[in-house]
């Protein structure tokens, strides 16, 4: 009847018999992710970033934004009628290192994206105090008056190749050429970007067209933030299997 007086009486074997049991389901969670090739589901609308966008989301971390601001909207009900809907893994499938962040001194800016105009953001970044009295975001104005050095963007596409992008060799070769198309809207060459970034826009973001600057860059990032996947397409339970 009482058999497990055995057990509960020799405490080796209680050792034993615990991580046996407590291995099955470790072993139910860890062996799958040998075989399975990748656990983000593919999802309708991403790609990676362009060169520009690229060089906006170094400046984001160069200036430590992510102390303040996370990139990732849970799924609880305040969140989502905040910001919009919850981020899906997928989303951040091209982030190296990703921006989830962990502290929200600011808001969540996964879906700030089209939220507000160019020029609003050129003129928070600029003096967030002129727009938000109350805020304690500090001032990045000499991200206008910096040049975007964007010399390295070839190898930088191709870094992040090799951790995983799926950067095409057209990409790369046109990377210098995309920046500025993308910050300039050079006609002659839009076409070019447009075929290979979809959904990606272009103009002048920081309002002085005779520079690209680290404005621009900032700028095209956060304008792009939680724009590609079209939520009005997308469907959960088709995900679900
Ligand atoms: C010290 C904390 C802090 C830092 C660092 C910070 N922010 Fe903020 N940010 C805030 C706060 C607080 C707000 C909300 C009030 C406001 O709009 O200024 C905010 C608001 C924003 C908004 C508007 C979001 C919305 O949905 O209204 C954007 C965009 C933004 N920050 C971008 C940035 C970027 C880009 C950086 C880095 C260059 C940055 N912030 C650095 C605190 C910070």
């Amino acid at each position: 009847m009482f058999k497990h007086e055995i057990i509960e009486k020799n405490a080796t074997l209680l050792l034993v018999g615990s991580l046996f049991v407590v291995s099955i389901g470790g072993i139910i969670e860890i062996a799958p992710l040998f075989y399975l090739e990748t656990t983000i589901e593919k999802v309708e609308g991403m790609r990676p970033y362009t060169p520009l966008e690229l060089k906006g989301r170094e400046i984001y971390m160069r200036e430590g934004c992510y102390n303040c601001h996370s990139q990732m909207i849970r799924p609880l009900r305040d969140e989502v009628e905040r910001y919009g809907h919850y981020s899906l893994a997928a989303e951040s499938m091209f982030d190296h290192p990703f921006q989830w962040g962990s502290k929200r001194t600011g808001p969540d800016l996964a879906r700030v994206g089209g939220r507000y105009s160019d020029e609003w953001q050129v003129d928070h970044l600029k003096d967030p105090k002129a727009l938000v009295p109350e805020t304690v975001m500090p001032k990045y104005g000499f991200l206008s008056a910096t040049n975007l050095n964007y010399t390295l963007i070839e190898d930088t596409l191709k870094t992040n190749r090799i951790v995983g992008v799926p950067y095409t060799d057209a990409q790369i070769a046109n990377a210098k050429q995309d920046l500025e198309t993308q910050a300039t809207l050079d006609g002659d060459e839009l076409d070019g970007f447009e075929a290979r970034y979809q959904k990606a826009s272009a103009r002048d973001f920081d309002g002085n067209p005779n520079a690209i600057t680290e404005m621009d860059a900032l700028v095209a990032y956060l304008q792009m933030l939680g724009t590609l996947v079209d939520f009005d397409l997308y469907d959960a339970s088709a995900n679900r299997r």
